[in-house]
């Protein structure tokens, strides 16, 4: 028995990207019956970023009904909201001071968002150590994280292991991250990584006439509908191949190669199968969101577990420390 765990942040709807990237790899490992998975939303670490509560509200309501909308099983895993377990803080506090200073200040991810962001706080800077924490206090083996995040699964495992040498070595599970190799990098409207940060994402959940325009605004080149095109060097056009059938990924090629197809029609087919590949997915999202109380029954039953998995972890821990 192995258990995954993966956490996403609250801090919009979940996009294209993060669907494909993180939400879609993380469910089809949790259908493994070997598997045990805790999957929850970081909304304290959003906090970092975001400091308007209805804001977070919604986006946790929005990740939430997306895990749902995704085919999550409740009943077999774990579900949460990380601040509905506050036991995580005091660990953050205890592994706190089982890091080195510097290791932090080396941090990839909090270097670039201090070099991005207008409130560079505290919260930003020991991220890495809640993260930290929401992994070792519940003994996760397996991380499913995008590549980005690598760095903190390398800080969480030395965290871990400093405190193990210190403690005693079977306190904390050493846990190990899962970069999927051929997890796409789904592109954004702009051709960049698509990303909330840069504002060129794309979410399925939007009323029809809304997502049109968004997927109509994909940046493509000025070739002349009647020229023949490169696919290969098309947003909308890998876009596409990420969504689509290999048969139908092979006709869109042929379209651009002989040319008199214009990048209005390839948009058009993408917007048609985002409709088509998801509306079950589009239907039951927007179902939970307006019904918030269902949401909510949920997420309370993987609370309660995982509150009682974090106590007795604590319980261990707080001994080990001499606060017993
Ligand atoms: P964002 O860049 O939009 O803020 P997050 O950092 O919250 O996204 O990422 C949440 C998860 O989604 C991570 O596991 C990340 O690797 C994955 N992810 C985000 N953007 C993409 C993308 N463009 N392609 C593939 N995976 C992505
Ligand atoms: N930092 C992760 C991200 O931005 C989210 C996250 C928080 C996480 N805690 C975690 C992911 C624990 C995996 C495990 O994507």
């Amino acid at each position: 028995m192995a258990r995954i765990l993966t956490g996403i942040q609250s801090t919009n709807v979940p996009h294209l990207g993060n669907i494909l990237g993180a939400i879609i790899p993380a469910i089809e490992l949790s259908k493994n019956p070997k598997n045990d998975s805790l999957f929850f939303i970081a909304d304290l670490h959003a906090l970092t970023t975001i400091k308007e509560a209805k804001f977070i509200i919604e986006s946790t309501k929005a990740v939430a009904a997306t895990w749902l909308a995704f085919g999550f099983d409740n009943k077999k895993n774990t579900f949460y909201r990380q601040s509905r377990v506050p036991e995580v803080t005091e660990l953050t506090w205890f592994l706190n001071c089982f890091t080195p200073y510097p290791m932090l200040a080396n941090a990839h991810s909090f270097k670039d968002k201090s070099n991005r962001l207008s409130d560079v706080n505290s919260g930003l800077f020991t991220y890495p150590i809640l993260m930290a924490a929401d992994i070792l206090l519940y003994d996760a083996n397996f991380v499913p994280v995008g590549k980005d995040q690598m760095q903190h699964l390398e800080m969480t495992r030395d965290i871990a292991t400093a405190f193990n040498n210190k403690l005693g070595n079977e306190l904390l599970v050493v846990p190990e991250g899962m970069v999927d190799e051929r997890v796409m990098n789904v592109p954004g409207t702009d051709g960049q990584k698509m990303s909330k940060s840069y504002n060129n994402f794309i979410n399925i959940f939007l009323p029809e006439n809304e997502l049109k325009k968004v997927v109509m605004g994909i940046i493509t080149d000025s070739t002349p509908l009647e020229a023949p095109k490169n696919p290969d060097t098309c947003n909308a056009f890998k876009l596409f191949q990420l969504l689509a059938s290999k048969e139908q990924t092979e006709a869109m090629r042929q379209n651009y190669l002989k040319g008199n197809y214009g990048y209005g029609h390839a948009k058009t087919a993408l917007f048609e199968l985002i409709l088509e590949k998801y509306s079950q997915q589009r239907k039951t999202f927007n179902e939970l969101m307006s019904h918030p109380s269902k949401l909510e029954e949920e997420l309370s039953i993987g609370e309660a577990k995982a509150k009682k998995m974090a106590q007795e972890k604590l319980a261990v821990l707080r001994k080990a420390l001499g606060f017993a």
